[in-house]
């Protein structure tokens, strides 16, 4: 059974570089091994969240109620129990790696900073290894004859050797070949599951949602969304069932044509000729658009019935918030 023990809170954060307001009254709640994925475009602020968090912005930027394991980051004098019971892993490795050293070297270094025993830090290293999979032949050897997963898995090691209690990991799937960011993310929740360690994922990659158990969703340093991705997606009309039509010679007009469909809430356009359609009342009201488009001589090649993924949660959002944006210029 997993604890319900307040991992982060975090409430009225604000963050100002002089005039410059980046992060506005946001607020949220961890629990311990929760994992947390941070979604938002670049500019979002889910960085800057992050290092108020981590103790790497001075306390006259930012404002706010800010615990970190039942710590405030906003006394210095804190920062070092703090820095003890959390792990960053950088987007690139470069930074948290030395690449001439072998795997164990670096273990060695770093957990000579926290003041670890030799004999536990190998332990602990050997143990989180072989959870992640780096090979027993590659522990001694300098770490740039790795292959780019194992140097990102060693890295994600590295970041955990001192046993905290919370993991920061900043992109951990950006520049990961596509066929290896499913296995980072399987790493993941491999390593939440047996450590209970919380986790936050900064990233905009949305098939991180995968593995979330709460989606933070950012733009413009304000938090649009925190909550499961599951409870996102059933936000939305009909608890996000989508209806995927492919349509003969598809454009603006035949698009504007269907949106006149009174029940119909929002179309995605998802391909040359396919759009996906979200609408009040589905089972009921299915069969009367597909009459409405033959009506409108629509010609739909082929339909299918599928939920929305967080990806399209995402998508609509954030157009939604675009929307409301643009209209409040107008008035
Ligand atoms: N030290 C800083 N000084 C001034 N502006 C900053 C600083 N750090 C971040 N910003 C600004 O804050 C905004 C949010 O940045 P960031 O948190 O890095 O976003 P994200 O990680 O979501 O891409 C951006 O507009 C960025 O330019
Ligand atoms: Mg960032």
């Amino acid at each position: 059974m997993k604890s319900k023990k307040r991992m982060v809170e975090v409430n009225n954060l604000n963050v100002k570089f002089g005039e410059k307001h980046v992060v506005h009254d946001v607020h949220f709640n961890v629990n311990q091994g929760e994992i947390i994925g941070l979604f938002g475009i670049s500019g979002a602020g889910k960085t800057t969240i992050v290092r108020v968090l981590t103790c790497q912005i001075d306390k006259k930027n930012w404002t706010g109620n800010v615990k970190v394991t039942n710590l405030s980051p906003a006394k210095k004098s804190n920062h070092s129990r703090i820095l003890s019971k959390i792990g960053y892993v950088p987007q690139l490795e470069l930074l948290n790696l030395y690449f001439d050293l072998s795997p164990m070297v670096n273990v060695g270094i770093f957990t000579s900073t926290y003041g670890m025993k030799k004999k536990m830090a190998k332990e602990v290293a050997k143990k989180l290894f072989k959870i992640l999979d780096i090979p027993k032949d590659t522990w001694n050897k300098p770490v740039k004859h790795m292959s780019g997963g194992e140097k990102k898995r060693l890295s994600m090691a590295i970041g955990l050797i001192h046993n905290p209690n919370v993991l920061f990991l900043d992109e951990p799937t950006t520049g990961v070949d596509a066929s290896k960011r499913y296995d980072i993310l399987t790493y993941l929740k491999k390593l939440n599951q047996r450590l209970n360690i919380t986790m936050f994922i900064i990233t905009h990659d949305l098939e991180a949602a995968l593995i979330c158990d709460k989606a933070a969703i950012l733009k413009d340093g304000r938090l649009l969304e925190f909550d499961t991705p599951q409870n996102l997606i059933s936000s939305l009309p009909s608890y996000g069932l989508v209806a995927r039509f492919t349509i003969e010679n598809l454009n603006e007009k035949i698009i504007d044509n269907i949106r006149e469909f009174k029940p119909v809430q929002t179309i995605l356009r998802s391909g040359n000729e396919i759009i996906e359609i979200l609408m009040d009342g589905f089972d009921e009201n299915i069969s009367n658009l597909i009459q409405y488009m033959i009506n409108n001589k629509i010609e739909i090649i082929s339909m299918s019935k599928d939920i929305a993924s967080f990806r399209r949660f995402f998508q609509i959002r954030i157009q939604k918030e675009e929307e409301k944006e643009a209209n409040l210029k107008l008035v």
